[in-house]
């Protein structure tokens, strides 16, 4: 019983502590005003030495009304309300947390049981938490807390030498068989021990390698298209994790695909056949209208893929001479990772330190044909693409590139390979981005959306012209095409599909872009250019005027995240889920960065 905790805890301190109530009830009854007699409704009166002897009676000091607080209480009567008044006791009910936001009403209350530095401790009573949530509790009371908004406000509380202890109160099995309120008593446990935002960072940058610098902010939570961070400030993804969750985050239909299959069967290897990959590939292939689709994990490897396709297809089918095939890519290409790949990318740093390259790869300048034509040779096995090169800043190549392109891949006898591991899946408005050429590549590289945002899920597609080169032992992975890999890779496919999300994503994009060239009219010094395709976005600033880290920086502080690439660019990809409303919130952040900026432009002139 709370009442038991607390004074135990001011037994052993020699004091009492603050104490932060969580809960839907007062717990505030004595004997005389409780209607039913039950013990259960009198554990804070109790601490603070009033009513039922048995409870007030445990040794221990009686708490100081002026450090309690009660946070969430929404069900209880006249005489507790009266009593919790008259000793001075704070009380944040539902509605002050609806209008004002839990982390705010947290806050406030912490500052009263935390009063002068002094300990405190915390009593969750998880009837607070709303029953839809909640539901294995004793005491249900409807439009409780949100519990993830309760996670992050407890998040580090046990870090701090001051929170003393944590009580998780009123778990009832019984009531609960799936056992969702357990779950949520570990996870308001694990955030109360987890360590803050600055630890977490400090952490991060002492212990792990140095290979990214990412934005100060340290997020812990994702629904839809927003973010909440490890102190509960809110922000708007515009980046989708580089197009990855194209649907969102924990996509409740992702989420409930990938909590069911894991719980059945997730990994057994290609050694044997699972029940889920042969759907997923059906789905795949009927959807893109190839033949034959390669599941693979990260996009690289779905790059890498293709590169051994289009090799062996040169070799066997083509018939250019042993170790002779050439690849014809891109400058400002982005492709991945892998020593092959950075082995031909014209980015110096992602070259740099990690020669020797394979050879094969020639570069010719992006958007142009006739570097296309003079790069052909016999032994060209294929041309790899990307049909807007994402990562080199959203650059849109000029229009009829892909479709001669593929004219001239036709005639040599040249495969056509497009990646689409950012582009593709709704991203630009078309299933495909080189569909916006009515360009069907001989094969498709696919990746990041494809997994829900929940896990790597990439494939290279061909018709069996192409695919028919692989032999069983020629390639694979352990983890390639795994059966949580094939539901969730399903059900993403099927959710663009019944959500319309490509029809979206290209109405969306449309008015995005309009608001981007007004945008552009507006701050015209600050901006070079904007471009996209559907909600795939991008804002060139003036690198004599801006920098688009440090906008993207400004946008994080305002509550917007995005990310910039090469310093010039600011992207705008968000999850196709987005509402016309949230985007146009978004703008409206990044007009007031702009306009921020341009008044320091203005000031240093
Ligand atoms: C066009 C393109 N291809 C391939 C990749 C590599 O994908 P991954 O990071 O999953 O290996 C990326 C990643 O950004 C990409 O944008």
């Amino acid at each position: 019983m709370a009442a038991g905790t607390w004074r135990g805890v001011g037994r052993a301190l020699g004091a009492a502590p603050g104490l932060l109530w969580i809960d839907a009830h007062l717990d505030a009854h004595t004997p005389a005003s409780s209607p039913s007699g039950n013990p259960h409704g009198m554990p804070l009166a109790a601490l603070l030495g009033v009513g039922a002897p048995e409870m007030a009676g445990v040794a221990g000091p009686p708490l100081d009304p002026a450090r309690v607080a009660v946070i969430g209480a929404r069900s209880f009567e006249a005489a507790e309300a009266q009593l919790l008044a008259a000793h001075g006791v704070a009380v944040f009910g539902m509605a002050e947390i609806d209008k004002r936001g839990l982390a705010a009403v947290f806050a406030d209350a912490l500052a009263i049981v935390a009063a002068g530095g002094r300990p405190y401790g915390i009593s969750v009573d998880l009837d607070a938490v709303d029953p839809l949530l909640a539901p294995g509790v004793t005491t249900p009371a409807a439009d409780g807390l949100n519990g993830g908004d309760l996670r992050l406000a407890l998040g580090g509380a046990l870090r701090t030498r001051q929170c003393v202890a944590l009580e998780i109160a009123e778990y009832c099995p019984q009531r609960d068989p799936l056992g969702i309120t357990a779950r949520l008593a570990i996870d308001l446990v694990e955030a109360a021990c987890t360590p803050d935002a600055d630890t977490l960072r400090h952490w991060e940058a002492n212990y792990g390698a140095r290979n990214y610098a990412p934005l100060p902010v340290v997020l812990a939570e994702g629904h839809g298209c927003w973010l909440s961070d490890r102190d509960g400030r809110r922000y708007l993804d515009l980046m989708s994790a580089y197009s990855a969750v194209s649907f969102g985050h924990s996509h409740p239909r992702l989420v409930a695909a990938l909590a069911a299959q894991a719980q059945r069967l997730a990994v057994t290897s290609r050694a044997f056949h699972s029940d889920r990959l042969p759907l997923f590939l059906k789905r795949l292939t009927t959807l893109t209208g190839y033949e034959r689709a390669l599941p693979v994990n990260t996009g690289l490897e779905a790059v890498e893929t293709a590169i051994k396709a289009a090799r062996k297809w040169a070799y066997k089918i083509k018939g250019v001479p042993d170790g002779q095939a050439e690849i014809v890519a891109c400058a400002g290409n982005f492709h991945g990772r892998s020593t092959t790949i950075v082995g031909f990318s014209s980015e110096a740093q992602y070259r740099d330190g990690f020669g020797p390259f394979a050879p094969g790869f020639r570069l010719i300048p992006y958007g142009d044909t006739a570097a296309l034509t003079a790069a052909i040779t016999p032994r060209t096995a294929a041309f790899l693409v990307e049909p807007i090169q994402g990562e080199g800043g959203i650059v849109l190549p000029p229009p009829g590139y892909l479709a001669a392109c593929a004219e001239l891949c036709r005639r040599n006898d040249v495969l056509l390979i497009a990646d689409e591991v950012q582009s593709g899946l709704g991203r630009t408005g078309y299933l495909l981005a080189c569909q916006h050429e009515d360009v069907r590549p001989d094969g498709v590289i696919l990746g990041k959306a494809l997994g829900g945002g929940l896990l790597p899920v990439s494939a290279f597609l061909a018709d069996e012209r192409v695919m028919q080169v692989f032999a069983p032992g020629d390639h694979g992975s352990t983890f390639g095409g795994n059966a949580l890999a094939a539901a969730v890779g399903l059900e993403a496919l099927d959710l663009l599909i019944d959500e319309e999300l490509i029809a979206h994503s290209a109405e969306l994009g449309g008015w995005l872009l309009a608001q981007l060239r007004a945008l552009a009219a507006a701050h015209g010094r600050l901006i070079r250019a904007v471009r996209g395709r559907g909600l795939f976005a991008a804002i060139e600033v003036n690198p004599a005027h801006a920098d688009a880290r440090l906008l993207a920086e400004a946008l994080a502080a305002r509550g917007v995240l995005t990310k910039d690439t090469h310093g010039t660019v600011l992207r705008l990809a968000p999850p196709l889920t987005i509402t016309r409303d949230e985007l146009a919130w978004g703008l409206a952040r990044i007009d007031e960065v702009f306009a921020d900026a341009g008044k320091q432009v203005r000031r240093a002139a």
